[in-house]
C-alpha cells in the first residue's frame, strides 16, 4: 500500500483564500481584524514563527502589530503590555510567542491575556473548553491537523489514536480533540515503554515528539492515518518531520509530509481564530467552532 497524501500546504491555501471573504464583510462593518504578536528575546526560531504568522495575516487581511521586547524585560513589563492590549478594540487576537525566558512565568503570561483575544488557546478558560468539548478557540497546531484528518473522510469515532508527544501547546490539546470525536485515545512521551506496542494498533498516529525517524515502518498499522507534526533541521539543513516518510508511506493509508504538512496549517488555525474573534467582537461569529 501506498499512502495518499494529506497535502496541508493546499488545504492552507484554500481556506486562506476563504478568508477574504470574511475580511470583507468584517470591513462592511468598519472591522479590520487585529493581531498582537509579542516575541521576547531573540530565539532564532521563534523569530522565524513569528515572521510566518506575520506574512500570513498580510496575505489574510489581517492587521497585525508585533511587539518585540528585549530578553530581559520584567514580567511586569510584558503583563502591562498585555493588559493594555487587552483593553484596545482594534486587536482581537493576542499570541505571546514560547518559549519566553526562564524568568518569566509562562502560566501568569498566558493567564493575563482575556479569554476573548486567546487566539493561541493557551489560556486556562480554553484549555478547559477543550476538556468539556466546548472550546471558543482550539489551539492552532491540533485544530490544523483536525482538519487534515477531517480531508481524509474517515471517521475518528471508535478508531484507535495515538498521539505521541504530551506538551501543552500539541499533544494533550490533540488527544482532547480525538477523545471528543469519539476516538480511544493513547497518550505517549518520553517515558513511554515500548512505544512501538501503542502505535502499532493506532488507526490513527499523530507525532509530535521533535525526533527525525521516531517512527519506522514496524511501528505502523497497515493502512494507518499518520500525520507528522515534527519540524527538525538536520545537519545537512534538510528539515523532515518525526516518521521515517519515505517507509512509512509504504503502509500508511495517508500520510502528512515536510514540510509542506501540519505546518501551513498551525500558521493557517490563528488567521481562522483571530477572524472569529473579530466576529464575535462585532456580534456575529457564533462563538462556537466545529468541534462541537
Ligand atoms: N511556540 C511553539 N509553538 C507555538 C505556538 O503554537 N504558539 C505560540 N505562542 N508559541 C509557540
Amino acid at each position: 500500500m501506498t499512502a495518499r497524501i494529506i497535502d496541508g500546504k493546499a488545504l492552507a491555501k484554500k481556506l486562506r483564500e476563504s478568508y477574504k471573504q470574511r475580511v470583507s464583510r468584517l470591513a462592511e462593518n468598519n472591522v479590520t481584524p487585529g493581531l498582537a504578536v509579542i516575541l521576547v528575546g531573540e530565539n532564532p526560531a521563534s523569530q522565524v514563527y513569528v515572521r510566518n504568522k506575520i506574512k500570513a495575516c498580510e496575505e489574510c487581511g489581517v492587521l497585525s502589530r508585533e511587539h518585540v521586547l528585549p530578553a530581559d524585560v520584567s514580567q511586569t513589563e510584558v503583563l502591562a503590555l498585555i493588559s493594555r492590549l487587552n483593553e484596545d478594540p482594534t486587536i482581537h487576537g493576542i499570541l505571546v510567542q514560547l518559549p519566553l525566558p526562564a524568568h518569566i512565568d509562562n502560566r501568569a503570561v498566558l493567564e493575563a491575556i482575556s479569554v476573548h483575544k486567546d487566539v493561541d488557546g493557551f489560556h486556562l478558560y480554553n484549555v478547559g473548553g477543550l476538556v468539556v468539548g466546548n472550546t471558543v478557540f482550539p489551539p492552532c497546531t491540533p485544530y490544523g491537523v483536525q482538519l487534515l484528518l477531517e480531508t481524509t473522510g474517515i471517521d475518528v469515532a471508535g478508531k484507535n489514536a495515538c498521539v505521541i508527544g504530551a506538551s501543552n501547546i500539541v499533544g494533550k490539546p490533540m488527544a482532547l480533540m480525538l477523545l471528543q470525536k469519539e476516538a480511544t485515545v493513547t497518550i505517549c512521551h518520553i517515558k513511554t515503554q515500548e512505544l512501538a506496542q501503542h502505535t502499532i494498533i493506532a488507526d490513527i498516529l499523530v507525532v509530535a515528539a521533535g525526533k527525525p525517524n521516531l517512527i519506522v515502518p514496524q511501528m505502523v498499522k497497515t493502512g494507518a492515518v499518520v500525520i507528522d507534526v515534527g519540524i527538525n533541521r538536520l545537519p545537512d539543513g534538510r528539515v523532515v518531520g518525526d516518521v521515517d516518510f519515505e517507509g512509512v508511506r509504504e503502509k500508511a493509508s495517508w500520510i502528512t509530509p515536510v514540510p509542506g504538512g501540519v505546518g501551513p496549517m498551525t500558521v493557517t488555525m490563528l488567521i481562522e481564530n483571530t477572524l472569529r474573534s473579530a466576529e464575535m467582537f462585532q456580534g456575529k461569529g457564533e462563538g462556537i467552532n466545529s468541534f462541537e
